[in-house]
């Protein structure tokens, strides 16, 4: 068992601990260990709406050591709590733009302590962190010039949970952005990202969580389901009936974040009430996206149907010391998002989520990003740009806009969607 682990971690050795040193990335290292690098800019790119502050998550990651998650959790809850003792002071909460401000902050840093807890599924910290951030959350939303609130949607075996934020008090309708979230991050992430800048230029935004993703997997036990149509479906029929005063039912927009790329797409395929289709990035395939990084054994193993000896490998692979932050947070985040204690199992069911044979059911406008330095979904937004043809845009984010999901770039990547929106949706005033 060892030698496969052994050989396994000297192909990951590869794409490493010191890669945002080496790999001659375009920003600043803030820390040493890529995958830390890149959820510190996560929690920066949330700055320009409330949703951090620069030199406090700064401070944080000087805290925090290359490889060692437990100090990346304590430095942001740190910072979480001293947040938190500044918003509950009710001297600084005399009026609602500190109160927004101060409680978006500490959401976000108690979601940023609450990256790595996923080894242990019984680890306290999974719903207590949760809970502070949903509480300071709601608090947030709360005190908007226009009042964001929850709407739960009860399905047949599963309950999607939304935020609904209208533009104006005025009832009135408008285009809307049906926004879906990915493999790890929360519906929370988008609200300074994408939320808030939507709502700037006049629309309406619906964000929802499904199976797997942080709300319904923590509250239902349930892991994701490859036909997100399930999810997509009654949050169409709750904006076309509930809030029809508000929603121009010709204006639609679904969104799909990261992994949302995939489930977006799919849903899409069997939901044609929606009038656009945005895809941050492509996934074609994500069989294709989680097994790349396997080693030759290991492939081997998982082909071969060897259950216990591969879930052995990948098991002593996520304990070895040496192996990346990258590989053990995505093995801990997806067995618990899918609800498996088997990656064996995991990846079988990570087989039934691909778009082969569905996109000539898409038949929307359709635009696609892709990043220079995209590193989890590499390759996939032009196999979806491939399948699509004509009716979809591919839009290429390069240099400090290049991450992953234009992390850190929210302001580059607004540009660029919401010009091609006006023009796609025909968008009055
Ligand atoms: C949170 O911060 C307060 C005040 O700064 C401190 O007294 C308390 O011990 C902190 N809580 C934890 C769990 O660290
Ligand atoms: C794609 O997913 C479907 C189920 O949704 C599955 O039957 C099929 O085998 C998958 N195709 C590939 C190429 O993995
Ligand atoms: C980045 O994109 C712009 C616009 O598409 C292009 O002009 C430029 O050459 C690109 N830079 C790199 C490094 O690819």
């Amino acid at each position: 068992m060892k030698s496969v682990a052994l050989s396994t971690f000297a192909i990951l050795a590869a794409t490493s601990l010191t890669r945002a040193q080496s790999e001659n990335l375009p920003t600043y290292p803030v820390s040493d260990d890529v995958t830390f690098n890149f959820d510190i800019l996560s929690t920066m790119g949330q700055i320009p709406n409330d949703g951090a502050d620069v030199s406090p998550s700064l401070e944080a990651s000087n805290n925090i050591t290359p490889g060692d998650r437990e100090s990346f959790t304590l430095a942001w809850f740190n910072l979480a709590n001293k947040t938190k003792q500044q918003a509950l002071d009710p001297e600084i909460a005399y009026d609602p733009v500190n109160v927004r401000a101060t409680w978006f902050s500490v959401a976000s840093y108690f979601r940023r302590a609450d990256t790595y807890n996923r080894a242990d599924w019984n680890d306290p910290r999974i719903n207590s962190y949760w809970e502070e951030q949903q509480e300071a959350f709601d608090k947030a939303i709360a005190a908007l010039p226009v009042p964001a609130r929850r709407i739960a949607i009860p399905t047949d075996g599963f309950t999607i949970e939304a935020i609904w934020y209208p533009h104006s008090n005025n009832i009135e309708r408008r285009p809307t952005i049906l926004m879906g979230q990915g493999f790890d991050a929360a519906q929370e992430d988008l609200y300074a990202t994408f939320v808030a800048p939507a709502l700037q230029r006049g629309y309406h935004v619906l964000t929802f969580e499904g199976p797997g993703q942080n709300k319904p997997r923590r509250d239902q036990g349930v892991g994701f389901i490859p036909d997100w149509e399930r999810v997509v479906t009654p949050v169409v029929d709750l904006v076309l009936s509930d809030l029809a005063d508000y929603v121009d039912p010709d204006r639609l927009v679904l969104y799909g974040h990261s992994f949302g790329g995939y489930l977006e797409a799919r849903a899409a395929a069997f939901e044609h009430r929606i009038s656009a289709l945005v895809l941050n990035g492509g996934v074609y395939d994500s069989f294709m996206v989680y097994s790349t990084p396997l080693s030759d054994d290991l492939r081997q193993l998982l082909e071969s149907g060897e259950q216990e000896r591969f879930d052995e490998s990948v098991a002593e692979l996520v304990q070895a010391e040496e192996t990346p932050t990258q590989i053990k947070w995505g093995v801990e985040q997806g067995l618990w998002s899918f609800n498996t204690h088997s990656p064996f199992e995991w990846f079988q069911m990570l087989r039934e989520y691909n778009l082969t044979g569905l996109t000539d059911n898409i038949q929307v406008p359709v635009w696609l990003a892709d990043g220079e330095f995209e590193d989890v979904n590499a390759g996939q937004s032009q196999l979806v740009k491939d399948a699509m043809g004509d009716r979809a845009e591919l839009h290429l984010f390069n240099g400090s806009a290049g991450y992953h999901c234009q992390t850190g770039a929210s302001q580059e990547f607004g540009r660029v969607i919401f010009a091609w929106l006006n023009k796609a949706l025909n968008k009055e005033a």
